[in-house]
């Protein structure tokens, strides 16, 4: 009887010590991905209207991969020209924001293997004729988003006032307002821009693309394993098929 009872004790404990176990282990092991991100970039960086997610292509793919690295996801918000010092500081593990790979950020940070090619372009009001491309940008007015490559294209105009901004957003809405005469910004950027009336089609985009440009996900200088972790799952998910998934979400069936 009193043997019995021991047991009986005993079994209870060693069940719950098991679970207690579990569950603290379960919470240790979700190892956080801290990623960075400036969310006025759609479709690769946004939150919906009247929401707080932050959604887009970027986010997607930092999901999937925190997914095939076993890790949550943890989307940090800050300004473009912020990103690169908040991974140089480990305020964040990694940057997802539709960063070009260029030689002056890659003597900085340490970039993945590229996820996508884009390229910049120019936007201007759609009464506007005497701009047809970056060529007839000299001397004009140019609303960037500080920090960018747009940022560093506009500079290299001869004579033209460049007006840097922290958001895209505020960008668009100068060229609305008639404060500038055209925006630099990436291509899909004001493609999908103008393709959902952003700005209740004010605007038209002109030229062709400026140039070739890729982006890639950015970790800080040395952390060769979490860069390495992310090649992996990258390589991963397009292999199986998760990768074009989330590229057809976003951009359809047109060619990456
Ligand atoms: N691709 C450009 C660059 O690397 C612009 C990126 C802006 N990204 C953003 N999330 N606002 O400079």
């Amino acid at each position: 009887m009193k043997k019995s009872f021991f047991a009986a004790i005993t079994l209870i404990f060693a069940l719950g010590l098991l679970m207690a176990g579990c569950g603290g282990e379960k919470k240790a092991e979700q190892k956080v991905l801290r990623v960075g991100t400036e969310p006025t970039f759609a479709p690769f960086e946004f939150q919906k209207e009247g929401s707080k997610d932050y959604t887009g292509f970027d986010m997607d793919l930092a999901r999937a991969i925190g997914k095939q690295l076993g890790m949550k996801v943890e989307i940090v918000s800050m300004g473009f020209d912020g990103l690169i010092p908040a991974l140089n500081a480990g305020n964040i593990d990694a940057v997802a924001a539709g960063m070009t790979v260029t030689p002056e950020r890659a003597n900085s940070v340490k970039f993945s293997e590229p996820y996508y090619k884009s390229g910049l372009s120019v936007m201007v009001r759609k009464d506007e004729n005497a701009i047809t491309g970056i060529e007839s940008l000299k001397g004009k007015k140019i609303a960037v988003q500080i920090g960018t490559t747009g940022a560093m294209e506009a500079h290299k105009i001869a004579d033209a006032k460049v007006v840097e901004f922290n958001t895209n957003t505020e960008a668009a809405l100068e060229l609305k307002n008639g404060g500038v005469d055209a925006v630099v910004n990436d291509l899909p950027v004001v493609a999908y821009f103008l393709q959902q009336g952003g700005g209740k089609d004010f605007a038209k985009m002109v030229g062709k693309v400026v140039t070739a440009e890729e982006y890639a996900i950015a970790v800080k200088k040395g952390n060769d394993k979490l860069a390495g972790d992310i090649n992996k799952a990258l390589a991963e998910l397009k292999k199986n098929g998760e990768y074009d998934k989330i590229y057809k979400t976003w951009f359809g069936e047109q060619v990456k």
